[in-house]
């Protein structure tokens, strides 16, 4: 598992979204990594990291496991954006005791629709078949806000260089264990560490009612809505995202 880690305090993992890897969160290390302590792991099959044939959220959320084990951590705020926010439901479902604090951006907890499984397998099937390149092409246009593609194209390409580093392996491994992930709905109302939740305003593939539905079911969460933002909401309006994960985890 390729990972970077950066500063010094309270730990704070922070998993990517599909499908990318660890540098989406360059702007939240810049800006805050003199205050906390940021472990940014690119999850299997993505990035720098390894590929396997399967990639469910759970063995990726141990693989996480694995890795604070390594470091000698304990506990630490976990946090990730959609399908990181995946893994990090099913982490705390695994670990609960490791939890500090949860950040959820841009994700949800229900399992996908049938239509959404059947979506994921032949993007699997093409990724295999045409290469990342084409799942750059699909994807980009539903990660960011259209406002967004047209006036900052350099974001644009800064995601398609992540996505075409990716193996056609691990993306479709990775959609087939979204495919597969289990409802994490029931888990909400037994979350006892301090959540925050993120979403954009004009978040398409995880919409914000998703992300309101969470902040009812978790006891005492909080909700930041950033407006003009699509799924990719750190991305897209870093200040904004760090000022609110700033305050959260200074309060922590
Ligand atoms: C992501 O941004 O991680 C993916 O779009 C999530 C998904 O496909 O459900």
């Amino acid at each position: 598992l390729a990972y970077d880690e950066r500063g010094e305090g309270l730990p704070v993992v922070l998993l990517h979204a599909f499908p990318l890897n660890r540098a989406m969160w360059s702007e939240q290390v810049e800006a805050l990594s003199h205050k906390y302590r940021f472990i940014t792991p690119d999850l299997r099959g993505f990035g720098e990291s390894s590929v396997m044939p399967s990639a469910t959220m759970e063995e990726m959320a141990r693989d996480i496991a694995s890795l604070l084990d390594d470091l000698g951590i304990e506990r630490a705020v976990i946090g990730g954006l959609s399908m990181g926010g995946y893994v990090t439901l099913a982490f705390y479902r695994q670990f609960p005791q490791r939890v500090r604090a949860l950040i959820l951006a841009d994700t949800r907890a229900q399992a996908d629709s049938e239509e959404a499984r059947l979506n994921r397998e032949r993007m699997a099937e093409r990724a295999l078949r045409e290469g990342a390149a084409a799942i750059a092409e699909e994807m980009i246009p539903k990660l960011i806000a259209p406002q967004t593609i047209a006036e900052r194209p350099e974001i644009s390409e800064r995601l398609r260089s992540m996505v075409v580093r990716n193996d056609p392996q691990g993306i479709a491994a990775a959609q087939r264990g979204m495919a597969a992930r289990r409802d994490q709905s029931d888990l909400l109302a037994q979350i006892r560490v301090p959540t925050l939740i993120i979403v954009g305003r004009e978040d398409q593939l995880t919409p914000p009612e998703l992300s309101a539905t969470m902040h009812r079911e978790i006891d005492g969460s909080t909700l930041v809505v950033l407006d003009g933002v699509g799924h990719l909401s750190n991305v897209e309006r870093p200040e904004e995202f760090n000022r609110a994960l700033d305050q959260f985890l200074s309060g922590l």
